[in-house]
């Protein structure tokens, strides 16, 4: 066990599997105090029981605005004053042709993968502020540095959580609040099966990449802690690129 994040408080959403569970298992194995959220309690229980006492399970739809005020307040009456709040928690339910996407749709995924974001900072940066320290991470994607094609709900709403990344880092940092996103390629989670559940769909995405494999949740979350902790302590403002160099584009 390592101490990086020794004594910290943090908030992981999306963490009953994927990415957001390898978030929550790096932060307790450096000494942090670990909230995860997801929608389903029991699920999120079990994840809790398999990664230690440190992680504490707490269900919550981040697209409900009292579901996220009760988690804060949940998590700073028995965890204490939080120091870093991670917001993974992400969908994807509108794939393929801009014009036959209902506005149903579009709610869902502003409110799910950005109000969320908005919400949540909202309701933890004030705190951080007054205490003088605190680290925010959010995770984006390469599709919101480049449109997908016949995604374009998920590359808005990526797109604006890394514009909103930015808009918060410039307003906390004063205040020596730290705001930075991620933006994963293509990571080996049930979110993105579609893109490599199929072999030659696989294929032809890796084909495209300088590092020819499926990338792994860990690798996301070594950027994370990293971000979360004294090792970033000059970086605010930022998206980190994973994505096994496949944005890279060459003659
Ligand atoms: N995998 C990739 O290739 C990839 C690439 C770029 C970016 N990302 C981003 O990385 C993040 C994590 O994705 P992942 O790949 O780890 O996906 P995942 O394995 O499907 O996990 C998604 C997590 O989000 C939670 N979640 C979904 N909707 C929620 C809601 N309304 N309220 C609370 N929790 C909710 C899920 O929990 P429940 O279902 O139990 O609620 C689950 O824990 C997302 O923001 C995604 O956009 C992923």
């Amino acid at each position: 066990m390592g101490q990086l994040l020794k004594d910290k408080v943090a908030i992981v959403t999306g963490a009953s599997r994927g990415i957001g569970r390898a978030i929550a298992e790096i932060f307790a194995r450096e000494g942090a105090r670990v909230v995860i959220c997801g929608r389903k309690q029991e699920t999120l229980d079990q994840v809790a029981a398999e990664l230690g006492p440190a992680v504490r399970a707490h269900s919550c739809h981040v697209g409900r605005a009292e579901e996220i005020r009760a988690l804060v307040d949940s998590t700073i009456k028995q965890s204490g004053a939080i120091d870093i709040l991670v917001n993974n928690a992400g969908t994807n339910v509108a794939q393929g042709p801009c014009v036959y996407i209902d506005e149903a749709q579009f709610d869902k995924m502003v409110e799910v993968n950005l109000k969320s974001a908005f919400r949540l900072m909202n309701a933890v940066a004030p705190g951080m502020c007054e205490r003088g320290s605190g680290s925010i991470i959010n995770i984006a994607s390469i599709s919101g540095l480049r449109p997908q094609h016949h995604g374009m709900l998920y590359s808005m709403t990526k797109a604006a959580l890394i514009m909103m990344t930015q808009s918060y880092a410039l307003e906390l940092g004063p205040k020596g609040v730290r705001v930075n996103a991620i933006a994963p390629g293509l990571i080996q989670t049930k979110l993105s099966e579609y893109y490599w559940k199929d072999q030659a769909r696989c294929t032809a995405q890796l084909e495209r990449q300088p590092i020819r494999r499926l990338g792994q949740p860990n690798e996301i979350a070594e950027a994370a802690l990293l971000l979360a902790g004294e090792g970033a302590s000059y970086m605010t403002g930022q998206t980190l690129v994973i994505d096994g160099g496949h944005s890279l584009s060459s003659l």
